[in-house]
């Protein structure tokens, strides 16, 4: 959540921030501001601060896109509220009382009240009720000339997660950060270096990038960067090259991001899945585990949110039926807090799309410091969840930019898929025609997904005809049950619909009083052994007015009396259903939004990358 960027070097620092913070702004988009150090009439180097609240076009609007700040020294901001209302007093960066140090933060300092009491005490004088405001101030008083010293007392004295961009006024050309639970990286290029929360704000200028480690500091200059530890001894860092070229995280031509993101998917499942493919057998040697390992996992425990979640329920099944392994799966920031029992020889599989989630990221060390292998499936290379997992699978789905995910979702099935056939084959129970025709079937959703887009204006037409309903449910028995609470999700997020996603045969137990003539109720009914049941559900639903809608496979024409209306999707594997399913549900949730006028690529309340609890 929010973003921040930062700029020193040879050109001017208020376009390249303003550019970098267009490209964040799914992180965080109720206000934004920059600062730049900059040269006053009487050649004094002093910090300019702007600020506006609402989208980033207010403060593009407000500065000139840039043009009326001059400097080449610079951080800047989008915001996601966490501590205050989004308002221009709110909006980062902040600065101690004359501008000596200014600061933008992502993350929470949780201690900022006893520092802010204390800070006031000694007469600071705060402007603003967010917890980023007492940074500034405190590195104010510790500052005697040496910024390196005055942050590690810093960060000795202020507890929670952070990523800082720090400038000080009397250090030109000097841009320095930090990082503590939330990401942070430093680019570099020929005309100058950068900070940045994630890899897409800077694309455009380099791919090749440090990763800052935790309680790591970095000193940038126009010309060097430098690195520092906890100690203040400098440290040596290798840069990592970013794959992702500059086109991943545009638009290139399409109206919004999910839409470009929905197109994207079979790409995004072709790129998972094709590296671990050789000779007709899935390989997994980036695991790092030995077939003895494998074969002593005695359990599976899956942590993940939102609709990373969603893909560890599909998981379950898939990995149930094809390794018969028992999985658990639990949401990430209950596993946590419940005292978890995990019993010897449980893998513990976290699920993330960022890598940065917070609650996943403190799952994955509670389930470390209990001793248990963590393997996580993430598509961000280097963020913080693929550093700290003993086994990384990625996802290659490539940059994504829209705050409700489609392609990570995707690619994340895949991941679950080849993992189980994997598990499947090294523990035998699987035998070689079976994991041959696994294989094949996988191969195949690509393609699946391609034909599913080319039949997108059905949808549309119909997502225009439902677009004014207040609330709808998405119902579907086991793993058409997981495939319903992700269509939900996306349709909530993204069209503020109301909607539920309900296990059909419960719906009987209580919600089904809220049925009302013409309410939407979306049937998922992809599983060959439950059309009956699911069909009998959706007869009850139809009985007291719901308006119903069924997701099934060509082949299945038994709901053709029953539904409204049918989107039919290819058939393939039941294990890989929701691959095909889940593609014309976000299509769904897509065209409600925009019959709906609302910006679909960045919802209200919502920001991509979780990184607070
Ligand atoms: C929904 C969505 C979220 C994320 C969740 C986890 O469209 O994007 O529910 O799935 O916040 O995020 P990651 O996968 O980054 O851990």
């Amino acid at each position: 959540m929010c973003g921040i960027v930062g700029y020193t070097g040879r050109e001017e620092a208020a376009p390249i921030l303003l550019d970098g913070l267009a490209r964040l702004e799914y992180r965080g988009y109720d206000s934004a501001g920059i600062a730049v150090q900059s040269r006053d009439a009487e050649g004094s180097m002093r910090t300019q601060v702007r600020k506006a609240k609402g989208r980033l076009k207010a403060l593009c609007e407000m500065t000139g896109n840039g043009r009326d700040v001059r400097g080449c020294c610079g951080i800047g901001h989008t915001r996601w509220a966490t501590h205050g209302e989004p308002s221009v007093a709110n909006a980062h960066p902040h600065s101690s009382g004359d501008r000596r140090v200014t600061v933008v933060h992502n993350g929470i300092i949780e201690n900022y009240r006893e520092i802010r009491e204390h800070l006031e005490k000694k007469g600071h004088v705060f402007t603003s009720d967010t917890d980023t405001e007492v940074v500034p101030h405190l590195l104010d008083d510790y500052y005697r000339g040496d910024p390196v010293e005055a942050i590690i007392r810093l960060i000795s004295r202020v507890r929670g997660s952070y990523a800082f961009g720090i400038i000080f006024s009397d250090r030109p050309g000097e841009l320095y950060a930090v990082r503590k639970d939330s990401p942070l990286i430093v680019g570099t290029a020929e005309d100058g270096n950068f900070i940045a929360s994630d890899v897409p704000a800077i694309l455009k200028y380099t791919r090749n990038v440090y990763l800052i480690d935790e309680l790591e500091i970095a000193k940038l200059t126009a010309d060097e960067v430098r690195f520092y530890n906890i100690d203040g001894e400098e440290i040596e860092k290798k840069a990592t090259l970013i794959e992702w070229d500059a086109k991943a995280a545009e638009k290139d031509g399409y109206e919004h991001f999910m839409l470009k993101e929905i197109h994207e998917q079979s790409q995004a499942i072709r790129r998972t899945i094709e590296p671990r493919l050789a000779d007709g057998r899935v390989v997994m040697d980036e695991l790092g585990m030995s077939e003895e390992e494998v074969r002593a996992v005695s359990r599976i425990h899956m942590v993940a949110c939102g609709s990373a979640y969603h893909v560890c329920m599909c998981a379950k099944t898939v990995f149930e039926e094809t390794a018969r392994i028992p999985v658990d799966v639990d949401l990430a920031s209950e596993f946590r807090y419940r005292n978890p029992i995990l019993l010897p020889n449980t893998l513990v599989i976290v699920v993330s799309q960022s890598g940065e989630t917070a609650d996943t990221l403190a799952a994955l060390r509670e389930a470390k410091a209990r001793g248990h292998r963590v393997l996580a499936i993430v598509n961000v290379v280097g963020s913080s969840i693929a550093r700290e997992a003993d086994s990384v699978f990625y996802t290659w789905a490539g940059p994504e930019i829209a705050v409700a995910t489609t392609k990570a979702y995707s690619a994340q099935l895949a991941a679950a898929y080849l993992l189980a056939i994997f598990f499947g084959k090294v523990r035998g129970t699987l035998n070689d025609a079976e994991a041959r025709k696994m294989i094949k079937e996988l191969q195949k959703l690509p393609a699946h997904v391609d034909r599913l887009l080319e039949e997108k204006k059905k949808v549309q037409l119909l997502a225009a005809k439902l677009a004014a309903a207040n609330d709808m449910f998405f119902i579907g028995r086991g793993l058409d049950y997981a495939i319903a609470m992700e269509a939900s999700l996306k349709c909530k997020e993204v069209s503020y619909i109301h909607s539920e996603a309900y296990a059909a045969g419960e719906l009987k137990h209580g919600s089904i009083s809220l049925i009302e003539e013409g309410m939407p109720v979306i049937g998922i009914a992809t599983q060959e052994d439950l059309y009956e049941k699911t069909r009998s559900n959706l007869v009850e639903c139809k009985s007291r007015g719901g308006f119903i809608i069924a997701v099934t496979p060509y082949g299945n024409y038994s709901l053709e009396g029953v539904a409204d209306e049918i989107i039919y999707v290819p058939k393939t594997l039941p294990a890989y259903m929701a691959s095909v399913a889940v593609v014309p549900m976000q299509l769904f949730a897509y065209y409600i939004s925009l019959a709906r006028g609302l910006d679909v690529d960045k919802p209200r309340n919502l920001a991509k990358s979780v990184t607070v609890e």
